[in-house]
């Protein structure tokens, strides 16, 4: 099979490295790629995320699946332009993928659907004096999140009414541009996250092994929200009444609703958790493989992704290709530019790369550049290092081993990945 993988980051990386493993995978593209990708993948001479160009490649070189990584092309309709050529495709249509594109829509569905979720209201530009008597009249902490697409970032929790009704004017002032002109303001939950990744062809699906992100910037969960720090997996947070819960409480009814609507969901449903007293509410929902879990949670899937994906695509989900969903335990930690999320320098040569590469330890790349025989950072996230070991605990040392050995010049990464996940395990 040909395959075409778009996106440039470290969950296609990652999600190209395990389809390379497949004996069904003949040749792998990737448009726009980075380094790490071309290490697997060849380039395709279209340098921007060019939607008709794609089409037109996709057709020349007999494309047999595309693997969409990123929201953004998601959410312009590219699964739906291609699929209009007889293209398959690996990744939602641009209305199943509101469910991640605009978080009124989805918190709206949710209603509709009896999916729990935090109590909410949504507010946009004009309704600035109702939003106010609404914060005033609600419990702190309260969460404020930007409707539309802003990288993960988009979403600021607040202690107090001043608070709240600050951070409101500032998104409708254009905080996170236009996605801050309509905005969800919702409870605050207190609890343990976690994130499920569904592999749907729209109407049957499986559930991958469960995961935690690190969104925030800082050891602990302090700091500003990141694209994500780090992630682990499987997480024993989840167990199996707890799945069940899941899968009957939101997986099902999430797919069923979408169905209903008219707008079938097939690819990656990723379900952002918070568990609450041993009940799961959703926290967000995308439509995509999450990064960095993606990296955590292929890592320990043992089966033909490729068949995986390519057997969701044509609407016939065939789940005997998986052996094991979490034989084993995977942790990865992002290594990033010192500054991010805020501002960051790049173009600092990458060393160490080549003393980290052994079999049970994969770096994945994202914010690098290739040039004169030599990697540079080039973005905020820049390389995800993924070990993998039968316990949690050897997971996270081997992780760590490893990112020990490379460095560069402003490098900052956390030291406590994969830590939280020690609780609930004896492993
Ligand atoms: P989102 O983009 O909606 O996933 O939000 C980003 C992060 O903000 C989540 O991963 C949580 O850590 C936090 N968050 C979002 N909504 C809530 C909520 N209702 N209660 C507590 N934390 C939240
Ligand atoms: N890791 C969170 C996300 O991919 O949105």
């Amino acid at each position: 099979m040909n395959v075409l993988i778009i996106g440039n980051g470290g969950r296609e990386h990652a999600l190209a490295y395990f389809i390379s493993k497949s004996p069904l995978c003949s040749n792998i593209y990737a448009i726009p790629g980075n380094p790490g990708i071309f290490s697997i993948a060849q380039g395709t001479g279209i340098k921007n995320v060019n939607y008709p160009e794609i089409t037109k490649f996709c057709i020349q070189k007999n494309i047999d699946l595309v693997v969409i990584g990123p929201e953004k092309p998601l959410s312009d309709g590219l699964s739906d332009l291609l699929r209009e050529q007889g293209i398959n495709v690996f990744g939602p249509s641009q209305k199943a993928a509101r469910i991640e594109s605009s978080k009124a829509f989805a918190k709206e569905f949710m209603k509709k659907y009896n999916i729990p979720t935090a109590d909410y209201a949504v507010f946009n530009k004009n309704q600035f004096a109702e939003a106010i008597d609404y914060i005033n009249s609600q419990k702190h902490p309260l969460v404020l999140k930007a409707d539309g697409l802003a990288a993960g970032k988009g979403v600021i929790i607040s202690n107090s009414a001043e608070e709240s009704i600050e951070i409101m004017k500032n998104m409708f002032e254009g905080l996170f541009g236009s996605a801050g002109e309509t905005i969800v303001i919702e409870q605050f939950l207190k609890g343990d996250e976690a994130s499920i990744l569904a592999i749907t062809d729209g109407n049957n699906y499986i559930t991958l092994a469960p995961s935690q992100d690190h969104k925030k910037i800082y050891d602990g969960d302090k700091g500003p929200n990141t694209g994500g720090m780090g992630a682990y997996a499987p997480t024993e947070l989840i167990n199996q009444t707890l799945l069940n819960k899941i899968k009957t409480k939101i997986i099902a009814p999430t797919l069923d609703g979408l169905k209903n609507e008219g707008t079938p969901f097939i690819g990656c449903l990723y379900v952002g958790l918070m568990i609450c007293n041993g009940e799961p509410f959703v926290v967000e929902f995308n439509a995509r493989f999450g990064d960095p879990e993606t990296q955590a949670v292929l890592n320990v899937l043992e089966g033909d992704l490729l068949k995986l994906l390519y057997s969701a695509s044509v609407g016939k989900l065939d789940t005997s290709v998986i052996i094991n969903i979490a034989d084993s335990y995977a942790c990865c930690v992002v290594i990033a530019s010192e500054g991010y999320p805020g501002h960051y320098k790049t173009g600092f040569p990458i060393k160490g790369l080549e003393l980290t590469e052994k079999d049970d330890i994969i770096i994945f790349h994202s914010g690098t550049s290739f040039i004169e025989n030599q990697i540079y950072t080039s973005g905020g996230r820049v390389l995800c290092i993924c070990a993998k070991a039968d316990t949690l605990k050897k997971a996270i040392e081997k992780a760590y081993s490893a990112v020990e050995k490379i460095f560069f010049e402003n490098m900052y990464y956390r030291k406590d990945i994969g830590k939280k996940g020690l609780n609930y395990t004896s492993q």
